[in-house]
C-alpha cells in the first residue's frame, strides 16, 4: 500500500486526514498515515501554538496544513481599516436574531458575546487570499510540515514557487475536471480529487466520476477525497488511479475530535441523507448537517446568502448561540455522507486499524477472484 507519496511525505500508508483538531492531527501521523491540520479557524498566533504543540507531540515525523484561498470573496473584507462586522447588511443579522429568538435560544451573555464577537473578527479575515497566506507563512516555519494545501482554488504559482523552495509540496482540493489546468500551472504537486459526497466545501459531481477524470487529466499524484469511510473504497479509490485517499468526517466521531458530547450525538444520529449541500455557512456549497438552520435560509424570503468571509461570521455567531444552548435541532456542521455510517465514538487507533484490515481483506478478495477466472 506504501506508494510514491508516502515515499516523499515519510509516511507508512497514504491514508491522508483533514482535521481542524491537533490531536487528530497528531494520533493519524503516529499511526503511520498523513495528518493535516486545517488551518483556516486559527488566527496567525493560536496557529503558531497549535503547530509548537504538533511538533512537540509528533516526534520525528512530518505533517501539513491546509489554507482556504477562495477565488470569489468580498473584497472589501481584505482591507484592514474596515471591519468585516460593518459589511454584513442589517437585514441578514436581524434574519438570524429572529430565527434564534423565535426559537427561544438565549442571546449570550454581554461579556460573553463581545469575547465571541472579538474572536470570530480576529480570524474572519483566514477566508480571504490575503489571510490564507498569513497562516501559510506561520506554517513554513515549521519543519516538519512537508506538505500545505489549498481549497475552492489554485494557490498563486509565487506561493507554490516559495514553498517548493523551502522543501514543502503543495497540494491543492479539485471538485471538477476543468480546474485542473489552473492547478497545473500554478504548480501544484498533488491534487485532491474531492467528490461531492465530501464534507465541508464540495460540487455537484461524485467521488466515482470526478476521481478517474483528474487522474487522467493531471498525470501527476492525485488523491481521493470524499465518501470514504472504509478499507474496500481505499481498494476501489486505488483501482482508479489514486495514490491514496483523503478523509475528512470520519475522525469526527473519534475521542481525539474536539466535537463536544452534543455535536457529537448529533452526528452518530444523522443518517447519510441528513448531510446537505447548504450555503448558510459561508456563502459557498458547504455539505452540512440538515437542521432547522440550514433549511430557514432555504425559505422563501431569506436573505441572499453573503460571500466570505461575511456569511462566516453570521454563521459563527449563530452557532456560539446554539452551542452554548446545545440545541441539536439548530445545529449545522460540515459533514459528509459518511456520517450515515457513524453511530458511536471511536478512535483515531481503531478508525485506522479498520480502514486498514478491510483494505488487506479486500485486496485478498479481488486477487481470489481474478485468479478463479
Ligand atoms: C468538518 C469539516 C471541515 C472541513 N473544512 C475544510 C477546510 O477548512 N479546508 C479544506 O480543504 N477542506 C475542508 N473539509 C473537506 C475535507 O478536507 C475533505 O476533503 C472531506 O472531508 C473529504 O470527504 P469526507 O468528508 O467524505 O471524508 C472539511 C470537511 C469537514 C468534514
Amino acid at each position: 500500500m506504501k506508494t510514491d507519496i508516502c515515499r516523499r511525505l515519510g509516511c507508512e500508508v497514504p491514508i491522508f486526514a483533514f482535521s481542524h483538531c491537533r490531536d487528530v492531527v497528531v494520533e493519524v501521523t503516529k499511526a503511520g498515515g498523513f495528518g493535516v491540520l486545517g488551518a483556516v479557524s486559527h488566527s496567525p498566533e493560536q496557529l503558531e501554538r497549535e503547530l509548537r504543540w504538533i511538533d512537540e507531540h509528533v516526534g520525528d515525523l512530518s505533517y501539513g496544513v491546509d489554507v482556504l484561498i477562495p477565488g470569489k470573496y468580498d473584497k472589501d473584507a481584505e482591507k484592514d481599516e474596515v471591519s468585516v462586522e460593518n459589511l454584513i447588511p442589517q437585514e441578514h443579522k436581524q434574519f438570524v436574531a429572529e430565527l434564534l429568538d423565535q426559537a427561544g435560544i438565549p442571546q449570550l451573555p454581554p461579556d460573553e458575546a463581545r469575547r465571541v464577537q472579538d474572536y470570530l473578527l480576529e480570524k474572519s479575515r483566514n477566508s480571504t487570499p490575503t489571510g490564507a497566506l498569513k497562516l501559510l507563512e506561520v506554517a513554513a516555519q515549521h519543519p516538519k510540515v512537508k506538505l500545505i494545501v489549498s481549497a475552492l482554488g489554485a494557490p498563486p504559482a509565487e506561493t507554490v514557487a516559495r514553498f517548493h523552495a523551502r522543501g514543502i509540496l503543495v497540494g491543492a482540493l479539485c471538485g471538477k475536471v476543468e480546474h485542473v489546468a489552473n492547478h497545473r500551472e500554478a504548480g501544484v504537486d498533488m491534487l485532491v480529487a474531492q467528490g461531492s459526497e465530501a464534507g465541508g466545501h464540495s460540487g455537484t459531481i461524485s467521488t466515482m466520476v470526478l476521481l478517474p477524470q483528474i487522474v487522467d487529466a493531471f498525470g501527476g499524484t492525485v488523491l481521493a477525497a470524499g465518501g470514504i469511510s472504509r478499507g474496500s473504497q481505499i481498494a476501489a479509490a486505488m483501482a482508479m488511479g489514486a495514490q491514496g485517499v483523503w478523509c475528512g468526517t470520519l475522525w469526527l466521531g473519534t475521542r481525539e475530535s474536539e466535537l463536544s458530547p452534543y455535536e457529537k450525538a448529533a452526528l452518530f444520529k444523522a443518517k447519510a441523507e441528513d448531510a446537505v449541500q447548504r450555503r448558510c455557512m459561508t456563502g459557498k456549497t458547504v455539505r452540512m448537517l440538515k437542521s432547522k438552520f440550514s433549511e430557514a435560509w432555504e425559505q422563501p424570503g431569506a436573505p441572499k446568502h453573503l460571500m466570505p468571509p461575511l456569511q462566516n461570521l453570521l454563521y459563527h455567531e449563530a452557532r456560539a448561540r446554539i452551542d452554548r444552548a446545545q440545541r441539536a435541532d439548530y445545529y449545522s456542521s460540515p459533514a459528509g455522507q459518511v456520517i450515515g455510517t457513524m453511530s458511536e465514538e471511536t478512535s483515531v487507533r481503531q478508525v485506522m486499524h479498520e480502514l486498514l484490515h478491510e483494505y488487506a481483506d479486500t485486496m485478498e478478495r479481488l486477487v481470489k477472484m481474478a485468479s478463479a477466472g
